[in-house]
Formats: C-alpha cells, sequence, structure tokens
C-alpha cells in the first residue's frame, strides 16, 4: 500500500499546502503537530544535506552532495514523504514515543524506498530517514545543531541564514529553511508548547525548548528580513570553577578567592555583557555555598543547577495570550522575603526588582546574589541606579547610592574578550561613600598585554596588593588562612 503512486516521477513537486494552522502543535509527536505535518514537511527538507555532514554525526554523508544530488535526494524525500503520510496511522503514532516513532518511520520508509524501485546509497537513505524524523518529531533543519553539545547559540536569521557560536566563534551554518513559513511553523511548534502562540498581533515571543534551551523569536514585520530565531543552548554539563581556571578564565589565586567569597557569604553581583559568562560564574559561585543554607532562585528562566539538598527555585511567567497571569522578576523577589531565605539568588537583575533585592542584601540576606548587564563594575553600580528608577522610587541619588553600597560587597566583572575568550576581568570591592559617589576598589584585576601570532589575545590577572575589607569576615568563617595565601599576605 506504500506505493500507490507507483514509481518516482521526477517532475513531481511537492503539492503547496497551507502553512496556517500551526500554531496547535506540539512539540512531541502528538495529533497536533501531525495536523500540520503535510504542509511543513511536503518540502524537500532541503536544508539538512548540506548540514548534515558537519553537523550531524549519524548521518554519514561524508561529503557535501553535489546540487543534482542533492535535488534528486530532496524530490525522494519529498516522494517518500507524501507516501508515508498516506500509509501512516497518525493517531497511532502519536501513542509512542519518539523513539518507537523513529523506529517505526525508519521501516516504513525503508519500505516504500524499495516498493517504489528508487536505488538510494544506504548514506542517502539514511539522510531521507533522519530528515523526516526530524521534521515529524523535532525542529526540522535545526535538529542537527540541536543535538550537538558544543554549540552555545543558535542563531536563525530568517529563513536563508542560520548561524551558530561554538567555541566563543560565531560561525555560519548551511542550514535553512524553505521558505519562511516552514520557518515560522518550527517557531510556531516550539513557542506552543509553553502555551503561548507568535503571529503578526504578538510577534515577539520567549519560550523554552524541553531541554531548557532558552529561545526568543521574533516576526516579521518587525523582522524585516523574516523571522528572528535565537536559541541559547542549556548545557547540561555546567562549568565549573575548575573549568574556567583550565580556560584561563581566572587564575588559582582567583579562583581561591572567589571560593572564599561565596563562603563567607558576601552580596555579589556578577557584571557583564551578553554571552559573557555571567550566568555561568554565578552557578559555580554557588556551588561553595554551605549545604545547610536555604536558599531561594529567581530566574526568568530556570538556567542555574545549584548542588545544594536546600533549594527553593522560581521563576517568572509572561503574560498569556489575553495578556494576563505575568509573574515579573519583582513580584518573585518580593515573595522570597517571606519564605524565610538564608541567601536569594537572582538569576538576572534588570528592572525594578533590584531594589528589593538591594533591601534583602540591606536586612540581613547576606550572600545574596545576582548578575547584571554592564561593562565594568563602576558600570553596574549606575546600572543598579537606573533599574531602580525604573521602579519609581523617588530616591535621592545620595540615598540610593548608599543602598547600593550598603547592600553590595564585591562585583565580579566577567567578559568576552575580541578573540572569543572569556575572563574575569575585575574582582572589585564595594568599600563606601565618598560624598555623593561609591568608592570601589579593585582587588584584581586582568590586564590585557598584547596579542601572540594567532591573534589570541595575551594578558595577565593582577592582583592590587589591596588588604580586602572581608578580611575580617573571612576570619570570622575561618576562612582567613585561605584568604591570605591566596593574596599572598603573610599574615596582617
Ligand atoms: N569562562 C568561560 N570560558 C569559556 N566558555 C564560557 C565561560 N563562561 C561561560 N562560557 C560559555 O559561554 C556561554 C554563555 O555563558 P553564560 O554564562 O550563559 O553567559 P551570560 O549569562 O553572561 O549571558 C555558555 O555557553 C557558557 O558555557
Ligand atoms: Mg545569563
Amino acid at each position: 500500500m506504500f506505493g500507490r503512486r507507483g514509481t518516482a516521477t521526477p517532475g513531481a513537486t511537492p503539492s503547496p499546502k497551507p502553512f496556517g494552522d500551526t500554531d496547535k502543535a506540539k512539540d512531541k509527536p502528538a495529533p497536533a503537530p501531525t495536523a500540520d505535518k503535510p504542509a511543513e514537511d511536503d518540502q524537500p527538507v532541503e536544508a539538512a544535506p548540506p548540514s548534515a555532514p558537519t553537523a550531524e554525526p549519524k548521518s554519514k554523508a561524508d561529503a557535501p552532495l553535489s546540487n543534482e544530488a542533492k535535488e534528486k535526494l530532496d524530490e525522494v524525500k519529498v516522494n517518500v514523504f507524501n507516501d508515508l503520510m498516506e500509509a501512516v496511522d497518525l493517531a497511532e503514532l502519536s501513542s509512542l514515543t519518539a523513539e518507537q516513532v523513529r523506529e517505526e518511520i525508519n521501516d516504513m520508509v525503508s519500505e516504500i524506498i524499495s516498493m517504489r524501485g528508487l536505488v538510494l546509497s544506504i548514506q542517502e537513505q539514511q539522510t531521507v530517514i533522519q530528515d523526516i524524523c526530524n521534521d515529524i518529531l523535532g525542529l526540522g533543519p535545526l535538529e542537527p545543531l540541536l543535538v550537538r553539545d558544543d554549540i552555545a547559540d543558535l542563531m536563525v536569521n530568517g529563513p536563508d541564514v542560520c548561524y551558530i557560536e561554538v567555541g566563543g566563534k560565531m560561525e555560519k551554518t548551511e542550514v535553512s529553511f524553505r521558505d519562511q513559513a516552514q520557518l515560522m511553523n518550527i517557531c510556531q511548534r516550539i513557542v506552543s508548547a509553553v502555551g503561548r502562540r507568535v503571529d503578526e498581533a504578538s510577534p515577539i515571543c520567549d519560550a523554552r525548548l524541553a531541554d531548557g534551551s532558552r529561545v526568543n523569536v521574533i516576526a516579521p514585520p518587525l523582522a524585516i528580513d523574516g523571522t528572528a530565531l535565537t536559541i541559547r543552548k542549556f548545557k547540561k554539563d555546567k562549568l565549573t570553577l575548575d573549568d574556567l581556571l583550565n580556560f584561563g578564565s581566572i587564575t588559582p589565586e582567583l579562583k581561591q578567592v572567589l571560593e572564599v567569597i561565596s563562603a563567607i557569604r558576601l552580596n555579589t553581583l556578577i557584571s557583564g555583557g551578553t554571552g559573557s559568562g555571567k550566568t555561568t560564574l554565578l552557578n559555580c559561585m554557588t556551588g561553595h555555598i554551605d549545604p545547610d543554607e536555604r536558599i531561594i532562585t529567581c530566574e526568568d528562566s530556570a538556567e542555574l543547577q545549584l548542588q545544594q539538598p536546600h533549594v527553593v527555585r522560581l521563576e517568572t511567567r509572561p503574560p498569556n495570550l489575553e495578556g494576563k497571569g505575568e509573574i515579573t522578576m519583582r513580584d518573585l523577589v518580593k515573595n522570597c522575603l517571606r519564605m524565610r531565605p538564608e541567601r536569594i539568588i537572582v538569576g538576572e537583575v534588570r528592572g525594578p526588582e533590584a531594589f528589593d533585592l538591594l533591601q534583602a542584601m540591606n536586612t540581613g540576606h547576606d550572600g545574596s546574589m545576582g548578575t547584571v548587564h554592564a561593562n565594568n563594575p563602576r558600570e553596574a553600580i549606575s546600572r543598579v541606579e537606573n533599574m531602580i528608577m525604573m521602579g519609581g522610587y523617588n530616591l535621592p541619588s545620595k540615598a540610593m547610592r548608599e543602598q547600593i553600597s550598603g547592600a553590595v560587597n564585591v562585583i565580579v566583572q566577567a567578559a568576552r574578550l575580541r578573540d572569543g575568550s572569556r575572563k574575569i576581568t575585575h574582582l572589585t570591592e564595594v568599600v563606601g561613600m565618598e560624598g555623593e559617589v561609591v568608592t570601589l576598589q579593585d582587588i584584581c584585576v586582568y590586564e590585557i598585554e598584547g596579542e601572540d601570532a594567532s591573534g589570541k589575545l595575551v594578558g595577565r590577572h593582577k592582583f592590587t596588593g589591596m588588604r580586602p575589607s572581608f578580611w575580617d569576615k573571612a576570619r570570622y568563617y575561618g576562612l582567613e588562612a585561605k584568604l591570605a595565601e591566596a593574596l599572598q599576605f603573610t599574615g596582617a
């Protein structure tokens, strides 16, 4: 019954079908995705073959296919797909696990190919099966990229352009979508999994993949050249301070000081640009919190992976389709205060919740931490000031700065340098106020000295020799020796 259409018709074109009804799609092989399947998968999935050699270790396409071979394969895919859709019982498929569906599709496609009398190499057959599975079960042409663990970010700029970030470097991929409709379709499938939709009326949407990766979609007309889809891949194996040490982001001494800082409950702001490694560093530093402490984390999208036993994780919620039910970071931080926290950890401080976090820091929740988007410690302070103003507090700026300098003990600055490497560039202490100005004191700074032959930056971490004012606190927690050793003070 598979081969109903007889032999492969070389001229067969995919029947154009509407792409409209896709928002009900789910990320599972449930009836919903299948509903829009024919539409989406009529397409020859042309993107996958070129990406396969580099991206998908499983597909055996070792060399890029010639254009002619690619076209032929695309056509085969369309035909096989159409046959599959006629033969397969979608309702039944939806009751299977992804793995079982893959197996089922594998068997059926092999059968269709032989019934059609198609001559395909094993490699080509694998590619066809892989692409069809990806379209039915997953996110189509993006699938080979999503399985790669080395990719940090995935950026789709309209249907024809897709970049990835690998090892700190931006790379253009061969991945493309058949057209804007297929891309939109996939975006819709992603966001519908979290109960949202993206269309002309609401063209901006945040979502999360099942594995925890963060997704942002911005559709036309706002995105002029087609939907922009940005995925920050969720890293299963989080980096540790030892990893940062191996990467040269910190030195052994700096690592030791950072450990002391989180153990002795200093209020810490981690500052840095996008992708500079703030969240990673925050996660690393939480590793040195005492297991007895009650920690509450507030995040826009749960990324932190605390190892302590006593952790409550909270996440904000965007408004629903009717624009209702939003829970902001501020709501969470405020609520946190009523949950008897010992430490509050805010994934990203970017709005009026800054005020509430400072209040918490000022009222006995020592050791609270958060990240802010700023390019240096001084800027981090003024960012926080701005955020407080955003909240509509009518505080004179001096009072505001006093709040900040009273609350924050240290600022750790992360940066992504132009050679793609990530460094902790400052460890800075907030020491007080001088007139109207918050006084900062660097404990350690990274100084760039030049560039080697291969274009990598050369530099080193320099301790300024200042005796940190948290020395006594380190002594109180029995960590004076560790701090002294790191700073190479011989007993002060
Ligand atoms: N010191 C580091 N060296 C190498 N890669 C890092 C380092 N810190 C973070 N990364 C990687 O950089 C990416 C962005 O890190 P993340 O902590 O999410 O940045 P941010 O929170 O500042 O946007 C992640 O893939 C992470 O694994
Ligand atoms: Mg982050």
